[in-house]
């Protein structure tokens, strides 16, 4: 690694809103960034320093951002880990590991090594043995594509490679972010809560603190301490979790790089959890991760029939309000739910921004203006 962050080069595969905030939080410190990512147009690109045009299993361009970069790190799982293998064996340095997201992948292989570590999860099912079960796609799943309940044995299930889990009965979601470092540090950050919509499949709204017993809220990180321990990774990792009705606490998943419950420490930590990130790859001492005030995030998702050039109807009303705080991602093109941006708002106490959160979540949704022209 070179003697100061303003000269290190980040390499980063992938080209989403992670790695756009990724560079937004690594411009300060003076690193430059070098990205791989399949079009011009990706969130992430247009803030690098350089553009390694290519898909997530192009070794070629894979192997020239290794070779460009001080150290490589990702902002997706979905990567070819052949071409990571390669670049890390022609002497690239990659953080996390290609070991450690070649387990993540495969979601049924992360839960019996998380299982075999001891680590509280779901029960893994050979087979439906009652019912409702839970039925998930060992590979490429995201935003709840890929997971499905089974209520009955006739229901319609999921093809191709899947696995079942024991359908836990969920009192709430919670996700805690860790940081681990190249040089052995690690810190935790302060326990989020994570609320799902149904409608959309997807992660919709978090919040900080939870609003959990401090005693509940130390289980969880230290549950998330010891998962993120047993898959030896680097850097951010988020882990998932399910408060069950009978007050356990269980590792849904894990995601070895900044994620979205933890866009909220942009505003209310120290060090946001992207910075974190950073400091943990470049191998350098990691930020306080003290909470310096609470606040709610909200996902900006693309309406339901959202199609074309995404346009943003609240936006004036939405910078009217108190403690409001907008990212938008910059994507070109606007889906059905497709996330758009986010927006975090803080408050002196936490009902304040739960308040003005559930306001916001009223009309925050990006339409489309038809086609592309
Ligand atoms: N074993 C389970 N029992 C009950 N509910 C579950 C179980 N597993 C998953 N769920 C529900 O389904 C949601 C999505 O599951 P999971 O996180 O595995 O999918 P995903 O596609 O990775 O989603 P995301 O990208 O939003 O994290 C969970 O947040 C939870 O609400
Ligand atoms: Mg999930």
């Amino acid at each position: 690694m070179r003697e100061s962050a303003a000269e290190t080069r980040i390499g980063i595969i992938g080209g989403g809103q992670l790695g756009r905030m990724m560079i937004l939080a690594g411009k300060p410190l003076g690193f430059h960034f070098g990205v791989v990512s399949a079009s011009r147009d990706d969130p992430a690109v247009s803030l690098a320093d350089r553009w390694f045009p290519g898909a997530l299993d192009d070794a070629h361009a894979i192997g020239e951002l290794v070779e460009w970069s001080d150290v490589t790190t990702y902002e997706i799982e979905h990567i070819d880990v052949r071409a990571l293998v390669a670049a890390e064996a022609a002497g690239g340095a990659l953080a996390p590991r290609p070991e450690v997201l070649e387990l993540i992948q495969d979601k049924l292989k992360q839960k019996r090594h998380l299982e075999r570590a001891g680590i509280p999860i779901p029960a893994i099912l050979d087979a439906p043995d009652s019912y409702p079960v839970v039925q998930k796609i060992r590979f490429g799943g995201y935003d709840g594509r890929g997971v499905v309940v089974l209520r009955a044995d006739t229901d319609d299930r999921l093809p191709g490679a899947t696995y079942y889990e024991r359908c836990v009965e969920i009192d709430r979601e919670l996700a805690v972010i860790v940081a681990r470092s190249t040089r052995g540090e690690s810190s935790v950050y302060p326990v989020v809560d994570m609320e799902f919509d149904p409608a959309a499949s997807i992660c919709s709204r978090t919040a900080i603190p939870a609003s959990v017993a401090d005693a509940l809220a130390e289980r969880a990180q230290s549950v998330a301490l010891n998962a993120v321990a047993a898959i030896d990774a680097t850097g951010i990792v988020a882990v998932e979790l399910f408060v069950t009705t009978d007050c356990e606490v269980l590792v849904n998943e894990i995601a070895p790089r900044p994620h979205n419950s933890g866009h909220l420490t942009i505003e209310c930590c120290e060090t946001s959890q992207f910075e974190q990130h950073l400091r943990a790859v470049a191998g350098l001492p990691l930020g306080s991760v003290r909470l310096l005030t609470p606040g709610v995030m909200l996902n900006l998702l693309g309406s339901a029939g959202a199609v074309g050039t995404p346009f943003l109807p609240f936006q004036t009303e939405l910078l009217a309000e108190p403690g409001v705080h907008l990212h938008l991602y910059g994507k070109s093109a606007v889906r059905p739910y497709r996330k758009m941006g986010h927006v975090t708002i803080t408050a002196a106490v936490r009902d304040d921004a739960d308040r003005v959160a559930d306001r916001v979540a009223q009309y925050a949704v990006v339409e489309g203006r038809g086609e592309r022209e």
